[in-house]
Protein backbone atom coordinates (compact mmCIF):
# COMPACT_ATOMS: atom_id res chain seq x y z
CA UNK A 1 0.00 0.00 0.00
CA UNK A 2 1.30 3.41 -0.83
CA UNK A 3 -0.64 7.04 0.30
CA UNK A 4 -2.73 7.28 -2.47
CA UNK A 5 -3.26 3.08 -3.99
CA UNK A 6 -4.65 0.28 -1.56
CA UNK A 7 -2.90 -2.09 -3.98
CA UNK A 8 -0.41 -4.81 -2.83
CA UNK A 9 2.59 -5.36 -4.11
CA UNK A 10 2.75 -7.27 -6.92
CA UNK A 11 -1.28 -6.28 -7.88
CA UNK A 12 -0.21 -3.56 -10.10
CA UNK A 13 1.43 -4.81 -13.33
CA UNK A 14 4.24 -3.14 -15.35
CA UNK A 15 1.74 -1.76 -18.27
CA UNK A 16 -0.36 0.30 -17.01
CA UNK A 17 -3.11 2.43 -18.72
CA UNK A 18 -3.91 5.95 -17.63
CA UNK A 19 -7.52 7.24 -18.46
CA UNK A 20 -7.85 10.71 -15.96
CA UNK A 21 -11.20 9.31 -15.06
CA UNK A 22 -11.84 6.41 -12.91
CA UNK A 23 -15.09 5.44 -14.37
CA UNK A 24 -12.91 5.21 -17.42
CA UNK A 25 -10.32 3.20 -15.72
CA UNK A 26 -13.37 0.77 -15.27
CA UNK A 27 -14.88 0.43 -17.96
CA UNK A 28 -12.01 -0.12 -20.15
CA UNK A 29 -10.39 -2.59 -17.63
CA UNK A 30 -14.24 -4.29 -17.83
CA UNK A 31 -14.50 -4.27 -21.68
CA UNK A 32 -11.06 -4.97 -23.14
CA UNK A 33 -9.32 -7.17 -20.18
CA UNK A 34 -9.64 -10.82 -18.92
CA UNK A 35 -9.88 -11.84 -15.25
CA UNK A 36 -10.15 -8.19 -13.91
CA UNK A 37 -9.76 -7.29 -10.67
CA UNK A 38 -10.51 -4.29 -8.77
CA UNK A 39 -6.45 -3.06 -7.01
CA UNK A 40 -7.62 0.24 -5.87
CA UNK A 41 -10.02 2.75 -4.70
CA UNK A 42 -8.47 4.84 -2.32
CA UNK A 43 -10.68 8.67 -2.79
CA UNK A 44 -12.33 6.87 -5.60
CA UNK A 45 -9.48 6.59 -7.83
CA UNK A 46 -10.50 3.14 -8.96
CA UNK A 47 -7.99 1.23 -10.38
CA UNK A 48 -8.19 -2.67 -11.55
CA UNK A 49 -5.46 -5.07 -13.12
CA UNK A 50 -6.34 -7.87 -15.70
CA UNK A 51 -4.75 -9.54 -18.51
CA UNK A 52 -4.83 -8.68 -22.22
CA UNK A 53 -3.88 -11.38 -24.86
CA UNK A 54 -2.27 -13.47 -21.75
CA UNK A 55 0.04 -9.85 -20.49
CA UNK A 56 -1.13 -8.29 -17.19
CA UNK A 57 -1.85 -4.99 -17.42
CA UNK A 58 -3.62 -2.47 -14.93
CA UNK A 59 -5.97 0.62 -15.45
CA UNK A 60 -5.80 3.16 -13.13
CA UNK A 61 -7.42 6.86 -13.29
CA UNK A 62 -4.84 9.86 -13.00
CA UNK A 63 -7.37 12.86 -11.92
CA UNK A 64 -7.01 15.55 -13.87
CA UNK A 65 -4.44 17.88 -14.06
CA UNK A 66 -0.47 17.25 -13.26
CA UNK A 67 -0.47 17.59 -9.67
CA UNK A 68 -2.97 14.77 -9.54
CA UNK A 69 -1.32 12.64 -12.25
CA UNK A 70 1.84 12.96 -10.85
CA UNK A 71 1.18 11.40 -7.46
CA UNK A 72 -0.41 7.95 -9.00
CA UNK A 73 2.65 7.89 -11.60
CA UNK A 74 4.92 8.50 -8.71
CA UNK A 75 3.62 5.61 -6.51
CA UNK A 76 3.06 3.09 -9.61
CA UNK A 77 6.56 3.51 -10.92
CA UNK A 78 8.37 3.80 -7.80
CA UNK A 79 6.44 1.28 -5.49
CA UNK A 80 5.04 -0.96 -7.68
CA UNK A 81 7.59 -1.17 -10.48
CA UNK A 82 5.25 0.42 -13.53
CA UNK A 83 7.62 0.25 -16.83
CA UNK A 84 5.20 1.52 -19.26
CA UNK A 85 2.52 4.02 -18.29
CA UNK A 86 0.33 5.11 -21.53
CA UNK A 87 -1.82 7.88 -20.76
CA UNK A 88 -5.63 7.20 -22.65
CA UNK A 89 -7.65 10.69 -22.69
CA UNK A 90 -9.31 13.65 -24.22
CA UNK A 91 -7.95 16.65 -25.38
CA UNK A 92 -8.95 20.00 -27.24
CA UNK A 93 -8.22 20.44 -30.86
CA UNK A 94 -5.98 23.32 -31.68
CA UNK A 95 -4.99 23.33 -35.77
CA UNK A 96 -7.54 23.59 -38.43
CA UNK A 97 -6.52 19.78 -39.59
CA UNK A 98 -7.41 18.19 -36.63
CA UNK A 99 -11.22 17.39 -36.46
CA UNK A 100 -13.22 15.82 -33.26
CA UNK A 101 -12.90 12.29 -32.60
CA UNK A 102 -9.50 12.65 -34.45
CA UNK A 103 -6.56 10.74 -32.43
CA UNK A 104 -3.58 12.59 -31.32
CA UNK A 105 -0.39 10.45 -30.44
CA UNK A 106 2.01 13.23 -28.37
CA UNK A 107 5.45 13.03 -29.48
CA UNK A 108 5.96 16.02 -27.54
CA UNK A 109 4.52 18.27 -24.43
CA UNK A 110 4.56 21.67 -24.28
CA UNK A 111 4.23 23.11 -20.67
CA UNK A 112 4.23 26.55 -19.05
CA UNK A 113 4.48 25.01 -15.54
CA UNK A 114 4.49 21.35 -14.10
CA UNK A 115 4.93 19.37 -10.67
CA UNK A 116 8.41 19.39 -12.03
CA UNK A 117 8.94 22.76 -12.69
CA UNK A 118 11.42 22.87 -9.46
CA UNK A 119 13.50 20.54 -10.57
CA UNK A 120 14.54 22.08 -14.31
CA UNK A 121 14.59 25.62 -12.74
CA UNK A 122 15.77 28.30 -16.29
CA UNK A 123 15.45 25.29 -18.19
CA UNK A 124 13.16 24.79 -20.43
CA UNK A 125 13.03 20.87 -20.03
CA UNK A 126 11.51 19.23 -23.24
CA UNK A 127 8.96 16.25 -22.39
CA UNK A 128 9.23 13.76 -24.75
CA UNK A 129 7.46 10.13 -25.96
CA UNK A 130 9.04 6.79 -25.85
CA UNK A 131 9.46 6.28 -29.67
CA UNK A 132 9.09 2.50 -29.38
CA UNK A 133 5.85 2.37 -27.57
CA UNK A 134 4.90 6.26 -30.70
CA UNK A 135 5.69 3.83 -33.61
CA UNK A 136 3.89 0.87 -32.32
CA UNK A 137 0.90 3.13 -31.40
CA UNK A 138 0.92 4.90 -35.11
CA UNK A 139 1.08 1.30 -36.37
CA UNK A 140 -2.03 0.35 -34.38
CA UNK A 141 -3.77 3.52 -35.09
CA UNK A 142 -3.46 3.08 -38.84
CA UNK A 143 -4.58 -0.63 -39.01
CA UNK A 144 -8.02 0.93 -37.91
CA UNK A 145 -7.32 3.55 -40.50
CA UNK A 146 -7.55 5.96 -37.93
CA UNK A 147 -5.23 8.05 -39.35
CA UNK A 148 -3.36 9.41 -36.17
CA UNK A 149 -1.88 13.07 -36.02
CA UNK A 150 1.25 12.81 -34.23
CA UNK A 151 3.51 15.77 -33.12
CA UNK A 152 3.34 18.47 -30.27
CA UNK A 153 0.12 19.09 -27.63
CA UNK A 154 0.22 21.47 -24.71
CA UNK A 155 -0.25 20.72 -21.24
CA UNK A 156 -1.87 22.96 -19.66
CA UNK A 157 -2.53 23.78 -15.98
CA UNK A 158 -6.22 25.16 -16.43
CA UNK A 159 -9.06 24.23 -18.70
CA UNK A 160 -10.70 27.40 -18.61
CA UNK A 161 -7.55 29.57 -19.34
CA UNK A 162 -7.47 33.23 -19.41
CA UNK A 163 -4.50 33.21 -21.71
CA UNK A 164 -5.65 33.53 -25.12
CA UNK A 165 -2.71 34.56 -25.90
CA UNK A 166 -0.80 31.83 -25.17
CA UNK A 167 -2.54 29.43 -26.93
CA UNK A 168 -2.63 31.85 -29.80
CA UNK A 169 1.36 31.13 -29.68
CA UNK A 170 1.06 27.04 -29.36
CA UNK A 171 -1.39 26.91 -32.72
CA UNK A 172 1.16 29.14 -34.65
CA UNK A 173 4.15 26.97 -33.08
CA UNK A 174 2.16 23.86 -34.65
CA UNK A 175 1.12 22.73 -31.17
CA UNK A 176 -2.15 19.96 -32.28
CA UNK A 177 -4.18 19.63 -29.11
CA UNK A 178 -4.28 21.12 -25.29
CA UNK A 179 -4.82 18.28 -22.53
CA UNK A 180 -3.34 18.84 -18.71
CA UNK A 181 -0.96 15.80 -17.66
CA UNK A 182 1.34 14.46 -20.36
CA UNK A 183 4.38 16.90 -19.65
CA UNK A 184 4.61 15.80 -16.12
CA UNK A 185 3.85 12.14 -17.23
CA UNK A 186 6.86 12.75 -19.61
CA UNK A 187 9.08 13.79 -17.21
CA UNK A 188 8.40 11.20 -14.48
CA UNK A 189 8.97 8.50 -17.22
CA UNK A 190 12.43 9.94 -18.38
CA UNK A 191 13.45 10.28 -14.67
CA UNK A 192 13.08 6.84 -13.39
CA UNK A 193 13.86 4.91 -17.06
CA UNK A 194 10.29 4.30 -17.93
CA UNK A 195 8.35 4.42 -21.05
CA UNK A 196 5.29 6.69 -21.62
CA UNK A 197 3.61 7.54 -24.15
CA UNK A 198 0.00 9.48 -24.61
CA UNK A 199 -2.80 8.58 -26.55
CA UNK A 200 -5.27 11.28 -27.10
CA UNK A 201 -8.89 11.49 -28.65
CA UNK A 202 -9.96 15.24 -29.70
CA UNK A 203 -13.22 15.81 -27.72
CA UNK A 204 -13.50 19.65 -28.51
CA UNK A 205 -12.18 22.24 -30.21
CA UNK A 206 -10.47 25.45 -29.49
CA UNK A 207 -10.68 27.33 -33.06
CA UNK A 208 -14.22 26.03 -34.28
CA UNK A 209 -15.73 25.67 -30.47
CA UNK A 210 -17.11 22.09 -31.03
CA UNK A 211 -17.35 19.55 -28.61
CA UNK A 212 -18.41 15.93 -28.96
CA UNK A 213 -21.39 14.80 -27.29
CA UNK A 214 -20.89 12.57 -23.75
CA UNK A 215 -22.91 9.93 -25.66
CA UNK A 216 -20.35 9.59 -28.42
CA UNK A 217 -17.30 9.53 -26.37
CA UNK A 218 -17.53 5.46 -25.54
CA UNK A 219 -16.56 4.53 -29.07
CA UNK A 220 -13.47 7.25 -28.99
CA UNK A 221 -12.16 6.02 -26.33
CA UNK A 222 -12.47 2.16 -27.16
CA UNK A 223 -10.38 2.85 -30.09
CA UNK A 224 -7.69 4.64 -27.98
CA UNK A 225 -7.55 1.71 -25.32
CA UNK A 226 -7.10 -1.24 -28.27
CA UNK A 227 -4.23 1.51 -29.69
CA UNK A 228 -2.65 1.63 -26.24
CA UNK A 229 -3.05 -2.11 -25.61
CA UNK A 230 -0.91 -2.87 -28.96
CA UNK A 231 1.32 -0.60 -28.38
CA UNK A 232 2.27 -1.40 -25.02
CA UNK A 233 2.74 -4.79 -25.63
CA UNK A 234 4.16 -4.78 -29.48
N1 LIG B 1 -9.15 18.14 -22.31
C1 LIG B 1 -10.11 18.05 -23.25
N2 LIG B 1 -10.38 19.24 -23.79
C2 LIG B 1 -9.54 20.13 -23.16
C3 LIG B 1 -9.33 21.50 -23.28
N3 LIG B 1 -10.06 22.22 -24.13
N4 LIG B 1 -8.42 22.09 -22.47
C4 LIG B 1 -7.71 21.36 -21.60
N5 LIG B 1 -7.87 20.05 -21.45
C5 LIG B 1 -8.77 19.43 -22.22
Amino acid sequence: MTVHIGATKGDIAETVLLPGDPYRAKWAAETFLQDVRLVNEVRGMLGYTGTWNGHPVTVQGSGMGMPSLSIYVNELIRDYGAKTLIRIGSCGGMQDKVKIRDVILAMTATTLSSPSRGIFKEVNYAPCADWSLLQAAVKAAETRSLNPHVGGIYSSDVFYDERPDLNEQMVRHGILGVEMEAAELYTLAARYDCRALAVLTVSDHLGTGEALPSDQRERSFGDMVEIALEAAIA
